[in-house]
């Protein structure tokens, strides 16, 4: 982690956040796609996607920890650098609709909702079925975080949604890349890709 101010780092710094969502096992596939941007990665995960990821493998690819929880009261601040974009990548119905309505009880959350307020470039690339994408909360979500000039990658010319049971087939079809597009993580002289 860098903890300079972004004015004075020669090196550009990606958060991904990610959920707990069927895709997430793949997540290493959107820091591996950063970092061949010539970005640095900052993974934070909710405490649901820890299940789904292989931590050490993240922290090995990033060279730094993977964030789920807020340290405690007393504790060192080790949060993560500010950076200038931020992914929601696998983004689940539960994160999507939390982060629209200001919750923030997750270290992800948290991190998410303070990009969104600072002006960094945010996008979300959903994994979420069509039963729960067709419901008022999840819509009402998209169009309020939309509304704040998050990059939502959802619906026609984005990500569709999938039958419940169904998420298995659309795995690999995942556009990891697409939603560090949104995010304007594209590539820096120097970067390895
Ligand atoms: C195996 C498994 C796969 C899941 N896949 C998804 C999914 O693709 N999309 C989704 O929105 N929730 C999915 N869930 C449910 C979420 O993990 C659950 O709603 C959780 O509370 C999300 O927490 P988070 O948003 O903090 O990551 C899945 C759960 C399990 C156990």
């Amino acid at each position: 982690m860098d903890g300079r101010p972004v004015a004075e780092r020669d090196h550009r710094i990606l958060t991904a956040v990610v959920c707990g969502a069927g895709v997430a096992p793949d997540a290493y596939r959107l820091v591996e796609l950063a970092l061949n941007r010539g970005w640095s990665v900052d993974v934070a995960a909710t405490p649901s996607a820890l299940a789904f990821l292989d931590v050490a493998k993240l922290e090995a690819l990033t060279g730094n920890p993977v964030i789920s929880e807020h340290r405690r009261p007393g504790e060192v601040r080790r949060s993560l650098s500010e950076a200038d974009a931020l992914v929601v990548a696998p983004a689940t119905f539960n994160t999507i609709c939390k982060l629209a309505l200001g919750i923030s009880d997750t270290y992800a959350l948290s991190t998410a909702a303070e990009a969104i307020g600072r002006g960094v470039p945010v996008a979300v690339l959903p994994f979420v079925n069509a039963a729960l994408a067709g419901r008022k909360p999840f819509v009402a979500a998209v169009e309020s975080l939309r509304s704040e000039g998050v990059r939502v990658l959802f619906g026609p010319g984005g990500w569709e949604p999938h039958p419940p049971g169904t998420g298995g087939e659309r795995i690999d079809a995942f556009p990891w890349a697409a939603v560090l597009d949104a995010a304007g993580v594209s590539a820096v002289a120097g970067g390895a890709g």
